[in-house]
């Protein structure tokens, strides 16, 4: 039997008061259980016997480059600043040994998907590039002109002939972090970003023929206002990018942003009328929501399909802190945000005898309840919502009646069923980070709430 609402027992009404009652800007369920969730594990667990058991004929490889050239003042991912030449060479060699012994642990496998992550994989030199994706071919046997793959860049780490090199590479999506158009914006965030490089590096992606062009913006920057966000927005869209991922500003622990308290407050409500301007903007200008950060250019070709499936298919992360997913085991390295703390973890993960790559010994083990939650909360935050009949299939129980919650939802008007589909409502959609983590397990929420971020 399920323990159908997290945190306990609860009455029915809990849910509408907590939705009634809390700043619909939580935190950012993009995984479940979240990474704050992990832990060593009480005994090593090996892989090959751990991979044996999983579907290995449609992977998703992500590849985790820690580095940046600078660090943002509000990010929290696991990433340092100006690496050290040598230690990034190091770091290369590593991560094709660490495939070549995934490579035996996996025995036969395909890659259906793939995405190099961080970080900024685009501050890798031309030769440093030919490198990973030495790996990618020879090791991983991943033909780039056939599977579709995503690659992160930022403008401080990009140019011409880096943006020539990844679309003769066959990168289906390239990815760019600008966060905002406005030069003092940006700076105060801790980003250099002149304006006329910054579009002439816009203008080269738009025009290099990738097949998804995708461009991050922030909202809820100290100092923005309605027009200023507008005027990015504009900006953003004069550039023709297939998709748009607008985020709420988050300010984590640890962050040089967590340091200034004193912006908090002025643009904590702000996000609000902020999403709101920006969904009213885009639809007007041919964009669809994929989800509450995503927006989607109707016009542009559809992605090229991938046989992935992000709720039931696995993961391999090769690299520091880039986490591998089975059915019921999450795994990966230590995760820290202190820039001393990321520094030793790499280290340790540069020294990593090769032997150790076939272990998994921190992460979390999914109970029957958490893979239930991770389907829907990977489900229902996005525009297609709940597929009831599929749930059905994997998990041979009703949605309905393993999460009550969700009749809460249709009675809102937070969400309505379509057919087959349970699907978040626009007002729904703008609350999605409030009822992502509703859905957190009690046993994964004692968790994160017992992380001390380090
Ligand atoms: C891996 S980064 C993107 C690539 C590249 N490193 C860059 O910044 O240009 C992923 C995106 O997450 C968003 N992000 C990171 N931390 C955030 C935070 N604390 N609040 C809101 N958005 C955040 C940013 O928009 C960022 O572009
Ligand atoms: S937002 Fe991007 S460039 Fe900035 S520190 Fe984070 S990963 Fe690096």
């Amino acid at each position: 039997m399920l323990n159908s609402s997290c945190r306990g027992v609860r009455m029915a009404n809990d849910f509408s008061r907590y939705l009634a009652e809390n700043s619909r800007f939580q935190s950012y369920l993009y995984s479940y259980p979240h990474k704050t969730a992990y832990r060593h594990f009480a005994e090593k667990i090996d892989l090959a016997t751990l991979w044996q058991a999983e579907r290995r004929n449609a992977l998703f490889l992500y590849t985790h480059i820690p580095f940046c050239e600078l660090k943002c003042a509000y990010c929290n991912l696991f990433t340092i600043s100006k690496p050290q030449a040598e230690l990034v060479e190091r770091y290369l060699v590593q991560l094709s040994n660490e495939a070549e012994v995934l490579r035996e642990v996996l025995g036969t496998f395909h890659f259906a998907n793939y995405a190099v992550g961080g970080g900024t994989p685009s501050i890798l030199s031309l030769p440093q590039l030919d490198s990973l994706f030495d790996i990618y071919t020879n090791v991983m046997g991943v033909d780039l002109q056939a599977v579709p793959g995503s690659f992160e860049v930022s403008p401080d780490t990009l140019d011409a002939e880096k943006i020539r090199y990844l679309a003769g590479r066959g990168i289906q999506r390239l990815s760019i972090g600008i966060q905002s158009f406005i030069e003092a914006e940006a700076r105060a965030m801790g980003r250099v970003q002149p304006q006329a490089e910054t579009d002439a590096l816009l203008d080269g992606i738009a025009n290099a023929g990738f097949p998804v062009f995708n461009l991050d913006l922030i909202y809820g920057i100290a100092g923005q206002t309605e027009e200023s966000w507008l005027a990015s927005l504009r900006r953003a869209v004069s550039f023709a990018p297939d998709e748009l991922f607008l985020y709420p500003l988050y300010v984590r622990p640890l962050t040089a942003l967590h340091r200034k308290t004193v912006a908090l407050a002025t643009h904590a409500d702000i996000r609000r009328r902020l999403y709101a301007l920006a969904c009213d903007f885009l639809q007007a200008r041919g964009y669809v929501q994929d989800s509450m950060r995503l927006f989607r250019r109707v016009a542009s070709a559809p992605a090229r399909s991938t046989e992935y499936s992000c709720q039931e298919d696995g993961m391999i992360g090769l690299g520091v802190n880039a986490r591998s997913y089975t059915r019921d085991v999450h795994y990966s390295t230590e995760y820290a945000v202190a820039k001393a703390n990321v520094a030793a973890i790499v280290q340790q993960y540069v020294d990593k005898p090769r032997a150790a790559f076939a272990q998994a010994d921190y992460g979390i083990r999914l109970s029957e309840d958490d893979r239930r939650r991770r389907y829907l909360i990977k489900s229902i935050l996005k525009a297609q919502g709940l597929e009831r009949t599929h749930y059905r299939e994997v998990f041979g129980t009703d949605a309905g009646s393993d999460f009550p919650d969700l009749d809460t939802l249709l009675q809102l008007g937070l969400a309505q069923q379509e057919g087959n589909f349970l699907r978040l409502t626009a007002e729904g959609m703008a609350h999605s980070d409030l009822i992502g983590h509703w859905f957190i397990s009690p046993e994964v929420g004692h968790k994160m709430q017992e992380y001390v971020p380090r």
